[in-house]
């Protein structure tokens, strides 16, 4: 189980306080919440309201200024061997798989990092080079892809190699932070329906970070609306038509008329 308890985060700005002190801006403002597990938790929010910083704290890439961050009770930021925990606990995929696939590398050489970091921190000892040819297969593409470089891949089939990654690595947690959002139509549907099968097979539990509300009522259970660095409503999916903050409702009807618009 991991929570997030009363989270802060603030970044130096360009402008000085002092002239000692950089000003510093806030940008998430006790972020409380928890992620249920083996289900999806969405995350929708306008443009700036704080989901990716979230998503840096929930994966031990970033330490907040104040607040907690529980996996199973403990604090994680508080000591090394808790972040390192909270990395073998939960991957993430970015939006710009363009630029989080090392252009150098093929794909069969993209999806061993996540094995590789999974066989480091368990000692394990196996082949990878099969099991990369099974995860390849497990997100629909075939053996004629290993030797290919990202620029020779489509933005979705890229993508496809980004979750084959971070399912190698065998968290059982993921992050997507907008994972299909610069995707087409149809091939966000591809990979939503790739993502559940996944979710399935492995007893996932997914933090999915979007815009796109379709996206939310497709792949989500419940779904958290951040607002200016706060968390102001926390709802089902299936209740989603009756969430009562004022600023959930607006989001909510903008995307609803944006989406009947276009
Ligand atoms: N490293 C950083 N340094 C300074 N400010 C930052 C940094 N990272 C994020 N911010 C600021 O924090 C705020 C929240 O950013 P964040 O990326 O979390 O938003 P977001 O909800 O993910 O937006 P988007 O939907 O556009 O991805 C923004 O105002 C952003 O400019
Ligand atoms: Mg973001």
């Amino acid at each position: 189980m991991l929570e997030l308890r009363n989270i802060d985060v603030s970044f130096r700005s360009e402008k000085q306080e002092s002239i000692f002190r950089a000003k510093r801006i806030q940008v998430l403002h006790g972020i409380s919440l928890e992620v249920p597990e083996g289900l999806c938790l969405g995350m929708l929010g306008e443009s700036g309201s704080g989901k990716s910083t979230t998503g840096r704290v929930l994966c031990g890439l970033l330490k907040p200024d104040k607040g907690q961050v529980l996996l199973n009770g403990k604090d994680v930021y508080h000591t090394k061997e808790g972040r390192k925990a909270l990395r073998e606990y939960i991957s993430i995929v970015f939006q710009d798989y363009t630029t989080s696939a090392n252009p150098r590398f093929q794909v069969k050489d993209i999806i061993a990092e996540g094995l590789q970091m999974y066989r480091r921190r368990t000692g394990k000892r196996f082949d990878i080079s099969p099991e990369v040819n099974s995860l390849l297969e497990q997100v629909g593409l075939d053996k004629s892809f290993l030797t290919r470089y990202p620029h020779e891949l489509s933005g979705g089939q890229l993508q496809r190699v980004c979750i084959a990654r971070a399912i190698g690595c065998h968290t059982p947690m993921i992050v997507l932070d907008e994972a299909i959002s610069s995707l087409d139509a149809h091939t966000q549907v591809q990979i939503m329906d790739l993502l559940k099968e996944l979710k399935v097979r492995y007893g996932l539990t997914y933090i999915f970070i979007t815009h796109d509300l379709t996206a939310i009522t497709y792949l989500c259970d419940r779904v958290l609306f951040l607002y200016q660095g706060q968390v102001v409503e926390e709802c089902c999916v299936s209740e989603i038509a009756e969430v009562k903050n004022e600023y959930a409702q607006k989001l909510l009807s903008a995307i609803i008329d944006f989406e009947e618009g276009t």
